[in-house]
């Protein structure tokens, strides 16, 4: 209302100063047309924020919701730069994969711990070392008993001291560790340009989301995006921590000769070899998870029979009725 009743002054002024006959009166008209115009501003913005409720609210809160929604941008933005910036510093988190094991009740695939245990051997045991593993370890487990002695008779491993006080050589048996491919952490780093092939006995534990991030890692070589300098000797990784790893892509199609003749493509190598180090790392899953389920029923049969004894004993106690006789 205000506004049409000043936008009427404003024209009468206007006309007025147009139609006026001597300059002096123009000027005059003029000037108070301009100062009913800064006067009329002022009142639209008063009136913007004072006429009627909601148009108020609107133009006092506009400024706020400004800020609001730049804060907001600001946040995400921000929010998106810290995460680029941790996936740059710790690794792109790898995607969930659905591992046979991962369920309440179910046991490693180990057929393909056999297999992993081969890609292993013919590739990975050339720089990585898994000291905590006995080839006794893998009976029962992968191979049968004869399978793993065979293959240990082909280590020789010194031993000693004979009669004579000297070392000698022998053939490798059941009790003996596989085989290290350095003799110590230095002749490793040599042999590898300064970096160390850790030993990947409890990798899928010593690594966040271990599992995924082994069998995302083998797997995640790329060349590097634009942009992205990668140093002499360092490979493009986006799934290691800095993006630039010290080992080469290892894995290839028909890198390994699986002797149940599965073809051995370079996810499948992935995923045996994973899984291969996830037992490594946790022998104890299976028998873990079975005693697991052992214990919950025969503890829930003893808690059920416990309860049922319990209202049975007593329930004559419970049920029957006291009268007091009193006798005046
Ligand atoms: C030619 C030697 C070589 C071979 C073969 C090799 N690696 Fe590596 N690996 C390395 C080196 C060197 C590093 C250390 C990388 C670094 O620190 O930048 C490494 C690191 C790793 C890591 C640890 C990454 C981390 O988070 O620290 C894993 C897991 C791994 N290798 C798995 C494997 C598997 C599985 C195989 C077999 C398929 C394999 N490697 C074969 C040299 C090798």
């Amino acid at each position: 209302m205000l506004r049409t009743k000043c936008a009427g002054l404003l024209r009468g002024l206007r006309q007025g100063a147009a139609l006026s006959s001597t300059p002096a009166e123009q000027a005059k008209l003029s000037q108070a047309a301009q100062a009913a115009a800064a006067v009329s501003q002022g009142l639209h913005t008063e009136a913007a924020s004072h006429e009627g409720s909601q148009q108020s609210g609107r133009a006092a809160w506009s400024w706020q919701k400004k800020a609001a929604v730049g804060l907001g941008v600001a946040a995400v933005g921000g929010v998106g730069l810290a995460l680029m910036e941790e996936e740059a510093e710790m690794g792109l988190h790898p995607p969930e994969y659905p591992w046979p094991h991962t369920g309440l009740f179910s046991a490693y695939d180990h057929a393909s711990i056999r297999r992993g245990h081969q890609v292993y051997s013919q590739v990975c045991a050339a720089c990585h070392s898994v000291s905590q593993l006995h080839y006794r370890n893998l009976v029962g487990v992968a191979y049968t008993e004869d399978e793993v002695k065979d293959m240990a008779a082909e280590i020789e491993v010194e031993d000693g001291p004979n009669d004579e006080g000297e070392m000698y050589e022998r053939a490798g048996k059941l009790s003996d560790p596989l085989p290290r491919p350095y003799a110590n952490e230095e002749a490793a780093r040599y042999a590898n340009g300064g970096a160390y092939p850790p030993d990947l006995s409890l990798i899928t534990k010593a690594r966040h989301d271990g599992q995924n991030y082994v069998f995302s890692l083998l797997l995640g070589y790329h060349e590097p995006p634009a942009g992205v300098n990668v140093r002499e000797g360092l490979h493009y990784n986006p799934y290691f921590p800095g993006g630039a790893i010290a080992m080469p892509k290892m894995l290839a199609d028909e890198g390994t000769e699986y002797d149940d003749g599965t073809i051995a493509t370079e996810s499948q190598q992935a995923k045996d070899v994973t899984t291969f180090l996830a037992w490594a790392a946790e022998p104890e899953h299976d028998e873990r998870k079975l005693m697991g389920a052992k214990w919950i029923f025969i503890l829930s049969v003893v808690l059920l029979t416990a309860g049922y004894y319990k209202r049975w004993k007593w329930a004559p106690l419970k049920s029957r009725k006291v009268i007091v006789d009193a006798i005046n």
